[in-house]
């Protein structure tokens, strides 16, 4: 079959060269395979350089089929369970990289996350992968083999994998590439939306709460049955920080999201316990220990009454509760695919392989990563998915 291609013909080609792409692709080679990766962008792994902060936020300890979104809650549990966190750390502890536990198992590149594309890069070379950047893939063909057609010229694969992401930050390079073919084949494709975004509030809300953009507050936000313990951030336009970053993948347009910014207490019997303990201390005063004075000021200029405790009644203790405990909040949307982290939905995970991901209607085609209907939660789970949906297709190619 291979032979009787008049073009170039790889064992496998892989559009994308981001996490997943290139994991795929040195599973791949590292098993003798011939591997062409083909990327549209000036150069390899543009969100991982972006990632973390410029420090990669390269996998979770923790990381598990629970810290996932899919349509099937399954589906990840075959490749999550076959490429682990410690397999992808003894990589990085391979090429000594040094990299540092930030928080709740997060683990970050020391330096920059220049090592990790670095790392993809060397281990790729090592087996002979060659990639190809600034090369579209304008006309694709499937069949046996697969035929595509690219800057360089036609080239043919046994085995195509799409590796393409979501449309999440389309100024670096993001496109619909891999939904719109899947759609083409007729391979069902979940609802698509900005997912790990902040939230934006429109008109008086985010006036009365503007200038207190840049302050951090701890919280319970929950969303659409999910909790989340992480700090809240006020931006310029509506909400940021982890835990509103978080509770985005489960909020729906219309929904409230409700935010208890007392998370270790009862409020109520705090406030009663104060007004008996520090009767003459003013409730902004008090609500600031916790909250800022800024935030305290703002709650009592808006909704709340700045009096003495001693002077609170109990139906005072119970709006107040009811204004902090939760705090809940009616987002007008979000900031959608310019700043989100990942696409929520993508390629029906029905449509897969759990075990190799290939389709079960296209022979010889792959879909992994982020343009799969996976979306992990924040702190490390997404590249986890894209090393694990990489490493388990680059095993069956
Ligand atoms: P990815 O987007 O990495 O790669 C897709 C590749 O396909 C790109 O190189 C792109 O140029 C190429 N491509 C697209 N369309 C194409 C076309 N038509 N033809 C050819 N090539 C095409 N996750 C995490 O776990 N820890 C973290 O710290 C962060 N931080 C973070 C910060 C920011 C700002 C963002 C936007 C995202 C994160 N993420 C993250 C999420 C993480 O970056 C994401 O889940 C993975 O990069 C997904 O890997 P993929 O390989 O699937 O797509």
């Amino acid at each position: 079959m291979a032979s009787r291609s008049p073009y170039p013909h790889y064992d496998v080609i892989v559009i994308g060269a981001g996490a997943a792409g290139l994991m795929c692709a040195l599973t791949a080679g590292g098993r003798g395979r011939r591997v062409l990766v083909l990327d549209h962008a000036n150069k390899v792994g543009k969100k991982i350089l972006m990632s973390g902060g410029g420090r990669c936020n390269f996998t979770n300890i923790h990381c598990g089929p629970e810290h996932f979104l899919s349509a099937n809650p399954h589906f990840v549990k075959s490749a999550l369970s076959r490429y682990t966190p410690w397999h992808f750390i003894a990589l990085v502890e391979q090429h000594g990289i040094p990299y540092h536990e930030k928080k709740l198992g997060q683990l970050f590149c020391d330096r920059s996350s220049k090592d990790i594309v670095g790392m993809l890069l060397a281990e790729c070379r090592a087996v002979g992968v060659a990639i190809r950047t600034r090369s579209p893939v304008s006309d694709l063909r499937l069949g046996a083999p697969h035929w595509l057609s690219t800057p360089q010229g036609p080239v043919t694969c046994s085995s195509l994998v799409i590796a393409t992401g979501g449309y999440s930050i389309p100024k670096m390079g993001a496109t619909g590439f891999g939904f719109d073919l899947a759609r083409s084949l007729g391979i069902p494709v979940r609802p698509t939306r900005a997912a790990l975004v902040p939230v934006t509030l429109e008109g008086r809300k985010r006036r009365q709460l503007q200038d207190l953009a840049g302050v951090a507050l701890d919280s319970v936000t929950r969303a659409g049955g999910a909790a989340f313990r992480e700090n809240i951030l006020f931006t310029h336009r509506g909400l940021s920080g982890p835990a509103i970053l978080q509770a985005s993948s489960y909020w729906q347009p219309g929904e409230p999201l409700e935010i208890d910014l007392f998370p270790d207490t009862d409020l109520a019997g705090h406030l009663e316990a104060m007004r008996r303990e520090r009767p003459r201390l003013t409730l902004k005063k008090l609500l600031g220990e916790q909250l800022t004075r800024r935030v305290a000021q703002r709650w009592c200029e808006l909704w709340l009454p700045d009096r003495r405790l001693e002077q609170l009644t109990g139906e005072d203790i119970r709006r107040i509760q009811q204004a902090c405990q939760p705090w809940t909040v009616w987002p007008d949307g979000t900031e959608g695919y310019r700043t989100a982290e990942v696409t929520l939905g993508g390629v029906d995970t029905h449509a897969l392989s759990s075990k190799t991901m290939a389709c079960r209607d296209h022979p010889g085609l792959y879909f992994i990563g982020e343009v799969v209907d996976v979306t992990g939660h924040l702190g490390g789970h997404n590249f986890q998915w894209a090393w694990a949906s990489g490493h388990a297709a680059g095993q069956h190619v």
